[in-house]
């Protein structure tokens, strides 16, 4: 098994301490995750671009932005400039996921779709192909700290199934209320990058919580 990847959202870290944390934690992570909001897709209005730019001149790990907002393609070349690696939208947003898709590329980023729990694989499927990822939400998007939906496991497991099956290139990640407890139910259903928020950054030590996760990790590659 390839080496699971970690990637810490940063929603409920210390928005005052964004920088001593992210670098804090960056020994034991792979990716930095970063939830972008607009009060329209869903009820809650994170961060813009320019915290992004402030991650990217903090951290050296690559940034997978993940956009929770109703017009990806309006707003997808801002966040390239700030330093997003990968972005990853929402497809049933916008009529056009492909359109979408194409132009994150032509920015030169990576590309992924994410599943909303209610939405489920159907609206990725066809694009498969064409990503770099595929975000696979265990709690329905909006805000950090929810509860892992276990109902969402086996679409992980087809999500697994369709990449190999299909010999595409596509990471299959999992994002919301992993933590020690609920990331082997993530890893054994065929995730292989994992999201975590809270269950780094809502503890006295995120540095420890960090660590021991990449330690659950490395005991399951
Ligand atoms: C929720 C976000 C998640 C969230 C993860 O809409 O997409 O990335 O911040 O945080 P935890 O791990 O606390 O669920
Ligand atoms: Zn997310």
């Amino acid at each position: 098994m390839p080496r699971l990847q970690l990637s810490p959202s940063i929603l409920t870290a210390d928005f005052a301490r964004l920088g001593e944390q992210t670098r804090a934690v960056a020994p034991y992570v792979d990716w930095f995750h970063l939830d972008v909001m607009d009060g329209h897709y869903v009820d809650n209005i994170t961060f813009g671009a320019s915290t992004v730019a402030a991650i990217n001149n903090s951290v050296d790990e690559p940034l997978h932005v993940h956009l929770m907002i109703e017009d990806p393609d309006k707003y997808a070349e801002s966040f390239v400039a700030a330093g997003a690696d990968r972005i990853s939208f929402h497809p049933e947003v916008t009529e056009e996921p492909a359109g979408v898709i194409a132009h994150i590329k032509e920015l030169g980023a990576g590309v992924g779709l994410a599943v909303h729990p209610d939405v489920g694989l159907g609206a990725v499927e066809p694009h498969l192909a064409d990503l770099d990822v595929v975000l696979m939400m265990t709690v329905r998007p909006g805000f950090g700290g929810q509860a892992f939906l276990d109902e969402v496991v086996p679409e992980i497991a087809r999500a697994r199934r369709l990449v190999d099956d299909g010999g595409h290139r596509a990471d299959v990640e999992v994002d919301g209320g992993v933590n020690l407890k609920t990331v082997v139910r993530a890893v054994e259903a065929g995730g292989e990058i994992l999201v975590a928020g809270s269950g780094i950054f809502d503890g006295v030590d995120p540095v420890a919580a960090a660590r021991r996760l990449r330690e659950r990790l490395d005991g399951l590659s």
